[in-house]
């Protein structure tokens, strides 16, 4: 079945029909900025011009980033606070008519890369880690899903989250180099080995399509690559979401 996947994020939300058998993406990603606001009514109207632009009817799977607990959002993310507690589930289906499923944008893409990427069939605790607006992070043992890992948000300094300090929008922020950036982004890396453990971790997002550039600076033990999905990943999760039960209630 075709189904539309839409991956909203700090700085952009994009859609594409996805094969949800396959995960292959039949049309070319469709990219609306988000709004300035990042409040949830405008980002409604966003998320209806995305269907629109599709002329598409049917379930849409939709990767949003914050925590989310059976469609509503139990933090703000990057987004504007008025997100918290807000049904997006429900705001999604009205703003379309059309039923929505919706998952954290890191646990969609990391979906997506366990399934169809380079993930399939790793056994272990394998941590997805996307970098964009802020730092996402998609936990999976033994292919398994565990919902809404906040790695991102763990304090750094006088960072309140180390996100604030090493995710791609702190890059363009301070002005960095791919090196000393990397070394930034090589901390939140020790941090995450240190408490999780992994056997392995794979990024997403814009950046990891420029790994080569920075992976001198990555130094810890756990093997890194990079989801050869890039930044589709999500895309394609979010659409496969709205037909499988993810994560089981
Ligand atoms: C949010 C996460 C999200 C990540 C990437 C963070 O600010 O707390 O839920 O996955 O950004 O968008």
């Amino acid at each position: 079945m075709n189904v539309l996947g839409i991956d909203i994020g700090g700085s952009g939300m994009k859609g594409a029909i996805v094969n949800s058998l396959t995960g292959e993406m039949l049309t070319e990603r469709f990219r609306i900025p988000t709004p300035k606001s990042k409040k949830p009514k405008d980002m409604a109207k966003v998320f209806k011009d995305i269907v629109d632009h599709f002329d598409y009817s049917g379930p849409v799977g939709v990767g949003f980033p914050t925590i989310i607990k059976h469609g509503v959002c139990m933090s703000t993310g990057n987004l504007h606070k008025d997100w918290l507690g807000v049904n997006a589930k429900a705001l999604f289906s009205e703003a379309t008519g059309l039923p929505v499923t919706v998952i954290n944008d890191a646990d969609a893409a990391g979906y997506a890369v366990m399934n169809y990427g380079i993930g399939k069939g790793k056994q272990g605790l394998v941590m997805m880690i996307t970098i964009g607006t802020g730092l996402g992070s998609g936990a999976f043992f033994n292919g398994e899903l565990l919902p809404n890992f906040e790695l991102g948000q763990i304090p750094y300094k006088k960072y309140k989250k180390i996100e604030a300090y090493a995710s791609n929008a702190a890059k363009e922020r301070d002005g960095l180099s791919y090196k000393d950036w990397g070394k930034r982004f090589n901390k939140f890396l020790q941090l995450v080995e240190i408490i999780t453990c992994p056997d392995l971790i794979i990024l997403g997002g814009g950046s990891s399509k420029d790994f080569d550039t920075y992976k001198k600076q990555i130094k810890i033990k756990t093997p890194v690559i990079p989801a050869e999905l890039g930044n589709h990943a999500g895309i394609i999760g979010a659409a496969v979401a709205a037909l499988h039960e993810i994560p089981k209630d």
